[in-house]
């Protein structure tokens, strides 16, 4: 198998689509990462969008080398695309926007964005994919459980401790969220205890990388480049030395089985290595950790819903959908047509990238009735697509889910007060919803 860092060809930004069915409205930048830090998603633009241009041409800035794009904000569409793999593929042009960015950025960090499962079409993904299974089966994750709720009630003691010296406020994302998921993660991978809070140091770095690398006009220090090129060379230094000791002193742990998952009785090779590690980190991490700190605030913009889980807590399963549904951690997936298509009335020619808006399609009002309503009865949260459809549906699933069913039994048992206060940040990121600090007052005063 050909690594898609040695096969992707250089994105042509000159491009412009043989035809363009909807004119696209003004009222946001879909491309400009400083617009998401400033106001998070976009949903009432994604309404906008929605209704008049449901599938709209993106053209990014010459000065990038970044290839134009749909942007698809209809649920059926999303659904239609992320099920299509052979239609929209993958591989031919990875997942992410921006890859040849002129903006540079590390080699080493490029290549591994393209080189996992994520950015393979069949018949490579599946086998690759199976592999991981072990440690995302009902069965181990039901073993896992017990771990997590201790780490979360030690997380929520540490929270009130701090708490208490600051007036009840306390930041929820650097004391709670960016802890647990990666406590989980490493569990799994079977990380020592000793290296864990590199992992967090490093997901800070790599939610700016898109800006650093992928922005020419990114305002950063050049100090804050340098730590974030040292960090980055020290990620994947540690993932190369973990990742080549399991295969000389295999355990029983995820790490092991990435390190020793062959391909037609080949071992992978270091770069293929470098791409699983950096995918199972910040896929295993970010989006957890933003999901749990979207679902603090939507409990306190919804005071109803959050009373209901107080009095009913066997209502907080059925809770996790509807805020997934509303938060969508992970904003977009980008595929490539491999044939020409249709959707909703605008051709797609081959060769040409699309792009769902995760986020968009879980409001399409089509689907789910009064959209922007928390409801945690709604009859088809279940159905959101927050975790993506399809061959590369979210590995990690269930997983999230048993993260957020027990970080909220555990918070709303202990805490009912709590409340965001209205004080938040998000880090310049138009791929993840990237929450970085989220005040709350646990109202223990
Ligand atoms: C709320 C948390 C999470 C969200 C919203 C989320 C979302 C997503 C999405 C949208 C995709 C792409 C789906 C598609 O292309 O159709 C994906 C893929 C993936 N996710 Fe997650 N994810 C979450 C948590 C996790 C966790 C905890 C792990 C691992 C422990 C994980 C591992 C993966 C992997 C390995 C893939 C690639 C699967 C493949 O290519 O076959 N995710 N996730």
């Amino acid at each position: 198998m050909q690594m898609l860092s040695e096969t992707i060809q250089p994105e042509d930004n000159s491009y412009r689509p043989p035809h363009i069915a909807y004119e696209t409205p003004e009222g946001f930048d879909l491309m400009d990462m400083t617009m998401f830090r400033d106001h998070g998603q976009p949903y009432d633009y994604f309404h906008t969008l929605r209704e008049k241009a449901p599938v709209s041409w993106w053209q990014p800035p010459a000065t990038t080398d970044v290839a134009g794009y749909w942007a698809l904000t209809r649920y059926e569409d999303v659904k239609k695309c992320d099920l299509d793999a052979k239609t929209f593929s993958s591989g031919a042009g990875g997942i992410l926007m921006g890859y040849s960015a002129k903006g540079g950025g590390p080699k080493r960090l490029s290549g591994a964005s393209l080189n996992s499962m994520i950015n393979l079409d069949q018949p490579w993904h599946i086998p690759l994919r199976m592999a991981h299974r072990p440690f995302f089966t009902p069965d181990y994750i039901g073993k896992l459980q017990s771990r997590v709720e201790t780490e979360v009630d030690r997380l929520l003691d540490n929270m009130e401790a701090i708490a208490k010296k600051n007036d009840g406020k306390v930041d929820m994302v650097t004391n709670f969220s960016e802890w647990l998921p990666m406590y989980t993660l490493c569990e799994m991978l079977g990380i020592d205890e000793k290296d864990r809070p590199s992992i967090v140091r490093w997901m800070h770095y790599l939610e700016n990388a898109a800006y650093i690398v992928g922005d020419p006009e990114a305002k950063v220090s050049p100090w804050f480049i340098a730590k974030f090129l040292w960090n980055i060379r020290q990620m994947f230094r540690y993932g190369q030395k973990v990742l080549l000791d399991r295969r000389k002193n295999p355990r029983d742990d995820l790490l092991t089985v990435i390190a020793t998952t062959e391909l037609d009785g080949e071992p992978m090779d270091q770069s293929y290595l470098d791409g699983s590690w950096l995918l199972i980190i910040f896929a295993g991490n970010d989006t957890t950790r933003n999901s749990l700190s979207g679902t603090m605030r939507l409990l306190s913009q919804f005071k109803d819903q959050k009373q209901m889980l107080i009095d009913e807590p066997s209502l907080i399963p059925q809770m996790v959908p509807e805020a997934l549904r509303l938060v969508s951690p992970v904003m977009y997936m980008r595929r490539t047509a491999q044939a020409d298509a249709e959707l909703s009335g605008q051709k797609i020619t081959k060769g040409e990238k699309v792009v769902m808006y995760y986020g968009a399609a879980n409001r399409d009002p089509d689907v789910f009735a009064e959209p922007d309503k928390m409801d945690i009865h709604r009859a088809n949260a279940n159905e959101h697509l927050a975790f993506g459809t399809g061959a590369h549906v979210c590995l990690g699933q269930r997983i999230a889910n048993m993260q957020l069913e027990t970080a909220y039994r555990r918070i709303l048992d202990r805490f009912p007060n709590v409340e965001w206060t209205g004080k938040q940040s998000h880090a310049p990121n138009n791929f993840v919803n990237a929450i970085s600090h989220l005040e709350v007052d646990l109202g223990i005063n």
